[in-house]
């Protein structure tokens, strides 16, 4: 059973969401339409929110996770992935914020507090430190994160292009009998 209450908090899914069984959806998590779950995900919103927007896909391995509320930081660290991301493989993703129309390369890791604005492209195994903010059309890559490049349009289209990609398949992984 991929979706699970927690504290009589039940995981929401919006139309044509894709989740793989093997998954863990846990607690106050939303799914915005067409989002996708890619097998051996945790998604666990217990102590705090997790928001995953439309067409946004995270893919196999990922985990996901949040910090709890404080009174030093009383909205503590929810996390909020806007549309058409695209979070590749194995990456951990906690309490951070992203926005729209961005790939979180493979085995990335984003901290408590960072903001990443529409458009930006992760690379591989790039570490995100906490609160550090990544700017819309550029390319970060590396442990700790470097600002590398300005993205190419190429790239920014593909942005886009690898979300409605996983909206395709999963709608494949759906038809299946
Ligand atoms: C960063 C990335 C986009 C390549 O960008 P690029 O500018 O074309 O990179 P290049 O291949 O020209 O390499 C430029 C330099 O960055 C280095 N580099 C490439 N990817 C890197 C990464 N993820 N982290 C650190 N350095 C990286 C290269 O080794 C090269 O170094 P050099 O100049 O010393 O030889 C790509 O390597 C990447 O990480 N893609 C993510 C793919 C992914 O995870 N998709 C999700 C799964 S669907």
């Amino acid at each position: 059973m991929a979706l699970r209450t927690y504290q009589s908090i039940a995981p929401k899914t919006g139309s044509g969401c894709y989740i793989d069984a093997s998954s863990v959806i846990v607690g106050d998590v939303h799914l915005d339409d067409d989002a996708s779950i890619w097998p051996l995900v945790a998604a666990r919103g217990d102590v705090n929110r997790i928001r995953i927007g439309a067409r946004t896909n995270i893919q196999d391995g990922t985990v996901l996770h949040v910090t709890r509320r404080s009174t030093q930081n009383p909205d503590g660290h929810p996390l909020v992935i806007g549309d058409d991301v695209t979070v590749g493989h194995k990456c951990m993703l906690h309490g951070c914020q992203l926005g729209n129309r961005i790939l979180v390369g493979m085995g990335a890791i984003i901290m408590d507090g960072a903001i990443v604005e529409d458009d930006v492209f992760i690379g591989a195994g790039t570490l995100v430190p906490p609160n550090k903010r990544l700017e819309s059309g550029f390319l970060y890559v590396g442990n700790p994160m470097q600002k590398k490049r300005p993205l190419k349009e190429s790239e920014i289209a593909f942005l886009k292009q690898s979300a409605i990609n996983y909206v395709q398949l999963k709608d494949e992984y759906l038809a299946q009998p």
